[in-house]
């Protein structure tokens, strides 16, 4: 089949919730995918932040096809050995005590929500409302849309739930006066992702944590995609020393097997009991075996070490793009997590690069961002930096 037939049958077949570029991506290996006619593309989207080692893995496919051999689910009605695993391991590698498994960041997100509500029911009088940060991004599900403070995604969707509050990120005072007997929590992403990579000042998850604290909040961080690596650490609140009290993670855990986490303090984890939430696929033999082989391959392979040192030569070669191109406003960045903000709509760059052979996406209008696969290596570096170099000249 052609492109153009495969775009018709997905137009006629596909509900339209996504603008798609033209192309058809049947084949990845590392930090390559390859197109339905042939072409090969350098990936610097990864799934967005999904394939931490990139494509078919052989580590990951090698767990995965070994517990499929064996076994692909069974009810979370008895024990599962390769979610028991996958729970010691995020445990042993977090300061958490206690994991929920589900199937995406959303899930993870709303699983945070309501043992949020559920812990505040049973120890703070009542209180149910979370405070959550301008341009943020939670979700996609009622309630973790509500949790994003952002009215183009609500737009519709009314009546949303209600007991959420918004405060513009990186705004400690801001926070601080938006608290009220009603507050029980704040989810903040450490890094806001969606709205174009932005990095808050050292001080403010410190800050969130001294709020918390004072004023007897939860914190819970929405690492679903600052998490597994991305920033350099396996969490990025690891960098600030800050514990919270609820994580959230998805997108890398399953390296492209769907997979979300909770993970919580004991005290605040014992809110849920049997019954009180739960999911069919939370947490299945298949899903928590690739996402075991993804962490202990990210560890075993020094995947951490490699971003941190990748991540710093790529900032430092945006750097020298910024200095040539007066449409760069600004770049920034965290391990391999990183931005070009321009001057300028980023969608048609996002085009002329993909027509070079290098993917890349466009965030918030004008935001370029990159989250390749954390075994990106300099070389991949430098043959996206010339491809970058070569779409910002033209025009
Ligand atoms: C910080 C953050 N939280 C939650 C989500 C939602 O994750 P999912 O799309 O897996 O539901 C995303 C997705 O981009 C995200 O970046």
């Amino acid at each position: 089949m052609t492109t153009q037939e495969w775009i018709d049958l997905s137009d006629r077949y596909i509900m339209s919730t996504y603008k798609r570029h033209p192309l058809v991506l049947t084949r990845g290996l590392g930090v390559h995918v390859w197109d339905s006619e042939g072409r090969c593309y350098l990936d610097l989207v990864g799934g967005i932040a999904v394939c931490a080692l990139g494509h078919a893995h052989p580590k990951v496919v090698t767990a995965i096809k070994e517990q499929v051999e064996n076994l692909s689910h069974v009810s979370n009605l008895y024990h599962i050995a390769p979610q028991i695993l996958l729970a010691r391991f995020l445990v042993e590698n977090s300061p958490l005590d206690k994991a929920f498994f589900c199937n995406s960041g959303a899930e993870a997100n709303e699983a945070a929500i309501k043992l949020a509500r559920k812990y505040a029911s049973e120890h703070m009088g009542g209180r149910y409302e979370l405070i959550t940060m301008q341009d943020s991004f939670h979700g996609r599900t009622l309630a973790t849309v509500t949790a994003t403070a952002q009215e183009r995604f609500h737009v519709g969707f009314e009546p949303l739930p209600e007991g959420f509050r918004y405060v513009p990120y990186n705004d400690l005072p801001a926070l601080e006066a938006a608290v009220t007997e009603k507050t029980c929590g704040v989810l903040v992403e450490p890094i806001q992702g969606e709205s174009g990579v932005v990095i808050p000042d050292s001080g403010y998850l410190p800050g969130i944590r001294r709020i918390c604290d004072e004023k007897g909040l939860l914190m819970i961080a929405d690492e679903v995609q600052t998490g597994i690596g991305r920033t350099g650490t396996l969490f990025a609140c690891e960098q600030t020393e800050v514990v919270p009290d609820m994580i959230t993670l998805a997108k890398a855990l399953g390296n492209g097997f769907p997979i979300g986490a909770l993970l919580a303090k004991e005290k605040i984890a014992a809110a849920f009991v049997p019954g009180s939430h739960g999911s069919t696929f939370g947490g299945n033999p298949l899903a928590c075996a690739a996402a075991l082989a993804t962490l202990e391959t990210i560890l075993e392979e020094r995947v951490l070490e490699n971003c941190r040192k990748v991540g710093a030569y790529f900032l430092s070669r945006l750097g020298e793009l910024k200095n040539k191109h007066p449409r760069i406003r600004e770049v920034r960045g965290q391990g391999l997590i990183l931005a070009v903000e321009l001057t300028v709509p980023g969608a048609e760059f996002v085009e002329k690069c993909m027509e070079k052979g290098l993917l890349i996406n466009c965030t918030n209008g004008d935001v370029l961002r990159f989250v390749p696969p954390l075994i990106l290596t300099r070389q991949d570096v430098d043959k996206a930096i010339g491809i970058l170099d070569g779409a910002l000249e033209e025009k």
